[in-house]
């Protein structure tokens, strides 16, 4: 059996600054041996323990699709020791990825439905993963409508820019992008709250599941939304970001109620939220 704490060696291919104020940073990263890459076989929702060497680890979401081979992508916070860390490293060094971690949005149970993506902050990483499967060619005849709410304080804090106004041309996919406010006056897309948007754009539930990720103020609004227009709690799907250890339901470090959030999570339905004490 394979030790699950062993992380597989990956060097940075690329760092890309995604935010004005350069506090996030996107991570590409290729496998030293092709093996590892092999047996790193992830879903969107995953996220990996990242390593620096001698510093220590943290997890943080798979921001990549595995409809992307060849590299993996980590958009990373810099919030404390290993964030700060890594955002000290430099193309061409080596750190570590353990994982793939945690269960997956359901994504063949989203088949034949409309998906609302909904995504506040820097939390849309998982939700790129899977809007990128989901619009792959392969993929996106297996999904009905896909409509995509994602806001920022301010355009500078946006992530992937470019990807944003790719898909925002696409006719296949319904592209909300908003900021809190803006002074610029030739802003192109939305002003407003996420979940004020949420309000006036997604106005159907119909054979629909919503995903959503984001800071908790976002979430507490955009869940009443989502009920008015008709979502039962079954198909809003949301994703915790419990403190970590281990990643693998060894600690006891994440518990909500009898749950790990690393293991049995950290994707879960409204539903299941439901049942559990109020401790995420
Ligand atoms: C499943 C999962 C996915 C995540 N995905 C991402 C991601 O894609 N990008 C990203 O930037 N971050 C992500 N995070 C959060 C990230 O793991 C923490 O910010 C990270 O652990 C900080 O590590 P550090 O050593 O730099 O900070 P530390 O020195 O450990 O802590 C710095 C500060 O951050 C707080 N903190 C630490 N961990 C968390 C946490 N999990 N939630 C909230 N506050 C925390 C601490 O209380 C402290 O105030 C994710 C967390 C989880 C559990
Ligand atoms: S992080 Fe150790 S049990 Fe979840």
């Amino acid at each position: 059996m394979e030790n699950p704490y062993l992380p597989y060696p990956v060097r940075i291919e690329k760092i890309t600054i995604e935010t004005e104020d350069r506090n996030l940073k996107t991570f590409r990263v290729g496998f030293l041996d092709p093996e590892d890459e092999k047996k790193f076989a992830y879903h969107p929702g995953q996220f990996a323990e990242l390593s620096v060497a001698g510093k220590g680890e943290c997890p943080i979401g798979i921001a990549s699709s595995p409809t992307e081979p060849g590299f993996l992508l980590f958009t990373v916070n810099k919030a404390g020791v290993v964030t700060t860390h890594l955002h000290n490293m430099k193309e061409g060094d080596i750190l570590g990825v353990r994982g793939p971690l945690g269960n997956w949005y359901p994504l063949d149970e989203m088949e034949g439905k409309n998906v609302v993506i909904i995504g506040g902050g820097f939390a849309f990483t998982t939700l790129r993963s899977t809007l990128v499967y989901m619009l792959a060619p392969e993929n996106r005849k297996h999904f009905g409508e896909i409509s995509v709410v994602y806001g920022a304080r301010n355009e500078g804090l946006l992530l992937y820019k470019d990807e944003l106004a790719i898909w925002q041309g696409r006719r296949d996919v319904n592209m909300h992008i908003t900021v809190d406010a803006t002074d610029d006056p030739s802003w192109p897309y939305h002003t407003g709250f996420v979940p004020t948007i949420t309000e006036q754009k997604i106005t159907s539930a119909e054979n629909s599941i919503a995903i959503i990720c984001g800071p908790p103020i976002m979430i507490k609004f955009t869940q009443p939304v989502l009920e008015k227009v008709g979502f039962p709690h079954e198909t809003i799907i949301m994703s915790l970001e419990n403190r970590m250890k281990c990643g693998i339901g060894m600690c006891g470090r994440c518990n909500v109620g009898a749950e790990y959030v690393c293991k049995d999570g950290p994707v879960f339905t409204l539903a299941k939220l439901n049942t559990l004490p109020k401790e995420y």
